[in-house]
């Protein structure tokens, strides 16, 4: 397995362009198992997990071709020959589970792996069953596999609440909505930018859809889906986590594409500590106003609050600011593991159930470290960038699921860091 080998050498300067979303290219890939026709998607980012839902699709008999390096994905699933989303494949990758939607509601039946993925926490996939439960859908859970049916004559409108949100259960079941009879509403359902984009999408299909961005989905299903072409929207946690690089290090970095209101609650948290952040033509543009960030407190919450995969980011910063936060989380338990590793550090954190209090030091001290899931990976990339002498991140291949070519961006800033081939 790899390692990164990363110095503390100083301030970053420059542009660094940011990729399209990994967790929105990821619901907007099975999104093609819902029409004949073909889906082609652009700004693709170049990503282990991308590849690993390209061999899903191909199990199922769907075609996926990689064009201009992996930017482009060109899809088409006219010639479907399975149903059935494989454990082998499944285990790897939890957003696996997003096929189940679309399989269900083009051919009435679908069979998916129950899944893996990060290890924060329980993550179970009730909200996603039941809301297609409420589309007349029959779930039986069977050797590891979920085994879903839909009602002779197809799936059908129905209306369903969510106890509280989840990104995903809202994607499979607006997906799901798409091909049903009637009208389906889904009530508090998640507002994050790659919903708006895979709703954008699906209606660029031909699917009705109204109340993208708000907690209210109203789905007209229709009878069938066409094809499409679509840019998928810029990632802002790969936006957010290079925004925390100068905030860090020093230096002023723009990152290309950038805008604030991917990231509202992120930046007035950068604000507060004292970091500049400007929007610029060509993107965000961040620099560290004067000195020592300070200490602020953070809260994770479904968007539009503070986003859950920037909080381990987030205490790498806290790791060196001026005074005392406290970052609480409030959507996966068990969020912590990064904590260990960055007090080996040298930093002081208490973590106790979801909080953890963080009180800045002056300096970190390079160590070697265990990367534990894909944001906790990057936190001690960033955390190492500002240390005293060498960090190893061991372990980083939960970082090539989400972040392409991290060696490159940052050593193009002016980041000494280096790939360490594993045996
Ligand atoms: C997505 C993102 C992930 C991000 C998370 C929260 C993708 C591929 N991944 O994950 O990067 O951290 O949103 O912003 O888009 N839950 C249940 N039952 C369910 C579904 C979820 O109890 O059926 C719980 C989860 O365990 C978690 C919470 O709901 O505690 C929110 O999870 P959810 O929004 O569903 O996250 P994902 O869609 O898995």
């Amino acid at each position: 397995m790899d390692s990164i080998l990363v110095t503390g050498n100083g301030p970053l300067n420059g542009d660094i362009p940011i990729a399209g979303a990994k967790n929105a290219c990821l619901t907007l890939m099975p999104a093609t198992l819902l029409s004949e026709e073909p889906l082609t998607l652009t700004n693709a980012p170049r990503l282990s997990d991308i590849r690993t839902m390209t061999l899903l699709l191909q199990s199922l008999g769907a075609e996926v071709t990689a064009l201009q390096e992996g930017k482009v994905l060109a899809m088409s699933s006219h010639n479907l020959t399975s149903q059935r989303a494989e454990y082998d494949i499944v285990r790897k990758m939890r957003a696996s589970i997003l096929v189940l939607g679309p399989l269900l509601a083009r051919f009435g039946y679908a069979e998916v792996s129950l899944p893996g993925g990060c290890a924060i926490g329980a993550r179970p996939v009730d909200l996603h069953l039941k809301a297609m439960e409420a589309m007349g859908a029959e779930m039986e859970l069977r050797d590891g596999y979920v085994h879903a049916k839909a009602p002779s004559g197809g799936l059908r409108g129905g209306e369903f609440e969510f106890p509280f949100v989840s990104v995903g259960a809202t994607e499979n079941a607006l997906m799901a909505a798409t091909l049903a009879k009637g009208t389906t509403v889904l009530k508090n359902a998640a507002r994050e930018p790659e919903i708006v984009d895979l709703a954008e999408c699906l209606q660029k299909m031909g699917a009705q859809i109204e109340g993208a961005g708000t907690s209210t989905l109203t789905i007209q299903g229709v009878d069938r889906l066409g094809g499409a072409t679509h840019g998928v929207v810029t990632d802002r946690i790969e936006l957010g986590t290079y925004m925390l690089a100068p905030a860090i290090c020093g230096g002023e970095v723009t990152c290309l594409g950038g805008r604030i209101s991917l990231l509202e609650a992120f930046c007035e948290k950068l604000d507060a500590a004292g970091i500049s952040v400007e929007e610029t033509e060509k993107g965000l543009k961040v620099a560290c106003r004067n000195g020592r960030v300070k200490a602020v407190d953070v809260t994770t919450e479904p968007f539009p609050g503070f986003p859950t995969d920037l909080q381990a980011q987030m205490m790498a910063l806290m790791c060196t600011a001026e005074g005392t936060s406290v970052l609480e989380e409030k959507i996966f338990e068990n969020r912590f593991m990064h904590a260990p590793e960055l007090m080996r550090m040298g930093a002081k954190i208490d973590v106790q159930g979801g909080h953890a209090t963080v009180t800045g030091v002056e300096r970190l001290k390079g160590a070697p470290v265990m990367a534990t899931d894909l944001r906790a990976s990057v936190s001690l990339i960033l955390a190492g960038l500002a240390a005293e002498g060498e960090t190893m991140v061991n372990r980083v291949y939960h970082l090539d699921r989400g972040y392409e070519n991290v060696e490159e961006k940052l050593g193009a800033l002016g980041a000494k860091i280096e790939r360490v081939q594993g045996q």
